[in-house]
């Protein structure tokens, strides 16, 4: 990765200063509550070598897309289970009273989001466990060995990362969870991963970079991918500039305005997910 300062053709875009709460990189935690309706909702049965623990999951279409990718390439699709993927704000409330009443409160505001601020809301997160365990639903065992470390080691690839890590607690305000993965996408997922960011300190480090000065450019043989943020305006829309480029794909932060994420390819045919940004 490097950044650098180009002048590059563009063409804008009118956006709902809305769809600044939908997106693959929004931000849901204590500060930012989930905003709209999760969108793109699919069954997870759709693709029925995912084992589940309850039938009816739902998960946004990409991240459940990429989630059997991951699972295929770590080998891990015979022996992990999805435990927990989208919920709704009701099922939030459950989980949370519930938990406050067995478990006590200093354990749920550890490993509990506030109904209405869970990642879970939003159809992007993934609660996953060792198939054969006795599962605890809230905490789910996810061992650091064999192909439950080779699903961590994988993730960033297929766009997800490990969202709440033990040293950025004071930063999520929620504890170790080496069970829930989040979907930002990639090269998202990988520039948090190298950079050692947690999805706060990432949607901070990205507002440093404009269409039309510092970009974040990551080179890589097969595509260049460039990331810039654009500030929400007054009133309903904004104006959003795409460098040209061969795909573009705009997220919400849930803050304050948009990412928007050009790639433009080396080789047509990208290998393996990679393009799938
Ligand atoms: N366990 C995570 C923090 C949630 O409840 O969303
Ligand atoms: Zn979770």
């Amino acid at each position: 990765m490097n950044a650098s300062q180009v002048k590059q053709a563009h063409y804008s875009i009118q956006v709902s200063n809305d769809e600044q709460f939908n997106g693959h990189l929004v931000l849901v935690n204590q500060q930012h509550p989930v905003r709209k309706k999760a969108k793109q909702l699919i069954a997870v049965d759709t693709f029925p070598s995912i084992k589940q623990i309850d039938k009816g999951m739902k998960l946004e279409k990409t991240c459940l897309e990429q989630l059997h990718l991951l699972l295929q390439a770590c080998g891990g699709i015979d022996d992990i289970v999805a435990v927990s993927g989208y919920r709704t704000k009701k099922e939030q409330t459950q989980i949370y009273n519930d938990s406050l009443i067995e478990r006590g409160a200093a354990y749920t505001s550890k490993y509990v989001a506030w109904p209405g601020h869970s990642e879970h809301q939003t159809g992007l997160a993934i609660d996953v466990g060792r198939l054969k365990a006795t599962l605890d639903f809230i905490a789910p065992a996810f061992p650091d060995t064999g192909i439950y470390k080779s699903f961590r080691q994988h993730a960033a690839d297929y766009g997800f990362i490990l969202r709440y890590k033990r040293e950025k607690q004071s930063i999520t305000r929620i504890a170790y969870e080496p069970w829930h993965f989040r979907y930002v996408g990639y090269p998202h997922a990988k520039l948090m991963e190298q950079h050692d960011l947690c999805l706060e300190e990432y949607i901070d480090f990205v507002q440093h970079y404009r269409y039309d000065g510092e970009q974040l450019v990551v080179q890589e043989k097969h595509a260049t991918t460039s990331i810039y943020y654009v500030p929400a305006e007054e009133g309903s829309h904004t104006e959003i500039p795409i460098l040209q480029s061969d795909v573009y794909r705009v997220s919400g932060n849930n803050r304050d305005g948009f990412i928007v994420t050009v790639m433009t390819k080396h080789q047509e045919k990208l290998p393996g997910v990679r393009g799938n940004m």
